[in-house]
C-alpha cells in the first residue's frame, strides 16, 4: 500500500529557505503561496497532519472537515483567538503556540507607545519635520513625566509583568488586575485591585489579556467613563478587547486624553475609518513582535512545536495538551 513514508505538513506562512530547509529533512512539506484562497489551502491540507500558520489564519470545523487526518495546528504567535480549541480538542488537534518567547518584545512596544503618548512624541516630531519649528510657529503643548504617575495593568501574565518590570524603571507607581487572584512574586510594591479601581486610579491603562469571549469589549464606554479624562489607553494586545466604536466615541469628547493602539478591530483598518482622523491617537500596524531575534524565536518555537507534536513528543507549547495523541486513538490506531 502507497503511504508517504514522512508525515505531511501544510506550511501557510512564509517562512525562509533554511526553516523549510529544516522541515523538509523530516516531513513531506506542502508550502502555500502567499495569497492563497480557501480552496488552496483545502487542498493542501487533504492528507496533511500538520499545519504550520499565521494566528490571522481562522482554524474551525471548516479547516476541520478539509484536513481530517490534521493532529497539530502550530500556531505563529502567543495568541490563539483564531482557533477554535473546543472543536479543536474534540477533533483530537493540538493547537500549539508561542509564549514566553515575545513578552519583552511586546513589552518594549507598549513602553515605547506608553513614552511617545506621555512626551508627544508624534506632534513634536511633525512639528520638526513640517517645517513648524523652522518657521517660527508655537511648539506643540508640554508633555507628561511618567514617575509618580501610576500605570494600571489589565492582564497580568507573561507580557503584563513584563511592561511592569519597565514602568517601574521608569519610577511609576503599578497597579494591575488579573483574572487569577494570587499576588505576583516580585511585584510587591505594586497594587493588584479590580479593574474598576484601576480605571479610576490610572494615568495610562495597557490592556495584556487574551482575546476570548469574556473578554471581548472589555474595555466599553462604561470603562472609559471610569478613566481620568488626562488619563490615556494603550492596547498592545488584541483589538476587539476594546469596543473601538465606543473609544472614539470617548476621544472625540474628551472623555479621555487619548490611546495608543497597536492593535485595531479591523486589520488592516477601512480607510474611512474614523479611528484614523483623531488627533489624540497613536497607532502602529500590529508591531508588537516584529524584531529580527523575537520573530525568529517565534518561528523556532512553532517549528518545533510542529516536529515534537508530529514525533509523538510533547510539544513546548500546546494550549490543549488533552487532544494529544488523541486522534490515533480515535481512529482505533496506536495511542
Ligand atoms: C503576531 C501576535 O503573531 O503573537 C501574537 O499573538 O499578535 C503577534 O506576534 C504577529 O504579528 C504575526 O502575525
Amino acid at each position: 500500500m502507497a503511504h508517504p513514508s514522512r508525515p505531511v505538513a501544510c506550511v501557510a506562512l512564509p517562512i525562509p529557505e533554511a526553516t523549510l530547509h529544516r522541515l523538509r529533512e523530516k516531513l513531506e512539506v506542502r508550502q502555500l503561496a502567499p495569497g492563497f484562497d480557501r480552496d488552496a489551502l483545502h487542498a493542501a491540507l487533504d492528507g496533511a497532519s500538520g499545519l504550520l500558520c499565521s494566528n490571522l489564519l481562522p482554524i474551525d470545523g471548516e479547516l476541520f472537515d478539509a484536513a481530517p487526518a490534521l493532529r497539530v495546528v502550530s500556531n505563529f504567535g502567543v495568541g490563539f483567538d483564531n482557533v477554535d480549541v473546543a472543536e479543536a480538542s474534540a477533533r483530537g488537534v493540538a493547537i500549539c503556540n508561542t509564549p514566553g518567547v515575545l513578552s519583552e518584545a511586546v513589552a518594549d512596544l507598549t513602553m515605547l507607545l506608553i513614552l511617545a503618548a506621555a512626551r508627544r512624541m508624534l506632534e513634536n516630531a511633525s512639528f520638526v519635520t513640517g517645517g513648524g519649528w523652522s518657521r517660527g510657529e508655537a511648539r506643540p503643548p508640554l508633555g507628561f513625566d511618567l514617575a509618580g504617575k501610576t500605570l494600571g495593568i489589565v492582564g497580568f501574565g507573561r507580557i503584563g509583568q513584563a511592561v511592569a518590570r519597565r514602568a517601574l524603571v521608569f519610577g511609576m507607581n503599578v497597579a494591575y488586575q488579573d483574572v487569577l487572584d494570587d499576588p505576583r512574586v516580585g511585584f510587591e510594591t505594586c497594587l493588584q485591585c479590580d479593574i474598576e479601581d484601576l480605571l479610576r486610579r490610572s494615568d495610562v491603562v495597557s490592556l495584556h489579556v487574551n482575546l476570548s469571549p469574556q473578554t471581548h469589549h472589555l474595555i466599553g464606554h462604561e470603562q472609559l467613563e471610569q478613566m481620568k479624562s488626562t488619563a490615556w489607553l494603550v492596547n498592545t494586545s488584541r483589538g476587539p478587547v476594546v469596543d473601538q466604536a465606543a473609544l472614539v466615541d470617548a476621544l472625540r469628547r474628551g472623555a479621555i486624553a487619548g490611546a495608543a493602539l497597536d492593535v485595531l478591530e479591523e486589520e488592516p483598518p477601512a480607510l474611512h475609518d474614523p479611528i484614523l482622523s483623531l488627533p489624540n491617537v497613536i497607532l502602529l500596524p500590529h508591531v508588537g513582535s516584529a524584531t529580527i531575534e523575537t520573530r525568529q524565536a517565534m518561528l523556532d518555537l512553532a517549528v518545533e512545536n510542529l516536529l515534537a507534536s508530529l514525533d509523538d513528543r510533547m510539544p513546548p507549547a500546546c494550549v490543549n495538551p488533552e487532544a494529544l495523541g488523541r486522534h490515533e486513538i480515535q481512529r482505533g490506531g496506536s495511542p
